[in-house]
């Protein structure tokens, strides 16, 4: 059954977003390539989560052994964080979820590690749209095939191959609930859109073949073809005035002025400057 939320509990949901926005643009920012091991961004997650009263969702999900997970090059999905140091050219996911007072989000990015190839730009720049042309579609009336078939026509049209194998989920009061959210289908197929339902839409898209396999360690999975994969992941919810994305950054009004931008101790205008 795909469970309806009220305005009151999507704003609950709004509450965990902003701190899963928070955790994935901090965890961007501290990345220093050739320094930056995987398990430091898991750390900086946690710090953060807990500032915040929020509890990652990720640690001990089905026995999963870390709060992040995060994805390297061929990696498309699941990654573990570890000792592995990201390099310059890398292509990183990073996936973060966490509840606050109940009720879940859940988003990722993938991100440039200094330069990378034009070739890794374009499937991050393409798969990113894939996600937004999905989300547009996430409106009262419409169906999940249309989500599904607007975020694969953009994907095949770039020549990338849409992953078959795992799919995005509804989200609110568990991380994974009803229904299952592919990322291919036919438009007017599937499941009726209807206001209050929350989703977590996400894209996993292939350089190559879309064909993916798991590795020893149980929960990577990875490129059959060795190619590159990227991800990116918001939780939005279906309301009368279309879709509302859920994992965005705290306006900086309800941050008390200060963001990772804030312009600090600056004066507004120079010292001495009589207006
Ligand atoms: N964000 C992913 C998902 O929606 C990752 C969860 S797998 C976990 O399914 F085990 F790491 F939690
Ligand atoms: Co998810």
């Amino acid at each position: 059954m795909i469970l309806r939320k009220t305005a009151a509990e999507i704003e609950k949901m709004r509450s965990a977003g902003r701190i899963v926005a928070e955790v994935l643009q901090a965890m961007t920012d501290a990345i220093v390539p050739g320094v930056t091991r995987t398990i430091d961004l898991d750390r900086l997650a946690v710090e953060i989560a807990r500032r915040h009263g929020a509890v990652p969702a990720f640690l001990g999900y089905r026995g999963y052994p870390a709060s992040i997970c995060i994805s390297v090059n061929e990696a498309v999905v699941h990654g573990i964080p570890g000792e592995r140091v990201l390099q310059t050219g890398d292509v990183v996911s990073l996936d973060f979820a966490c509840s606050l007072d109940g009720y879940f989000a859940d988003a990722a990015v993938t991100v440039p590690v200094g330069e990378v190839s034009p070739e890794a730009r374009r499937l991050m720049t393409v798969t990113r749209e894939c996600l937004y042309k999905g989300i547009a579609q996430a409106k009262a009336g419409g169906r999940l095939g249309d989500v599904a078939s607007a975020i694969q026509r953009h994907a095949e049209r770039a020549g990338f191959g849409v992953v078959r194998d795992l799919v995005g989920h509804g989200i609110g009061k568990a991380m994974h609930e009803e229904p299952q959210v592919a990322n291919f289908g036919k438009p007017g197929r599937g499941e009726r859109l209807m206001e209050g339902m929350t989703l977590a839409i996400e894209p996993m898209i292939n350089q190559g073949s879309y064909d993916v396999e798991s590795l020893p360690d149980k929960w990577t999975i990875v490129t059959a073809d060795g190619k590159l994969a990227a991800h990116f992941e918001h939780t939005v919810a279906i309301t009368r005035r279309g879709p509302d994305i859920l994992t965005l950054p705290a306006p900086v009004s309800e941050n008390n002025g200060v963001s990772a931008h804030s312009a600090g101790t600056v004066p507004a205008a120079p010292l001495g400057v009589g207006v």
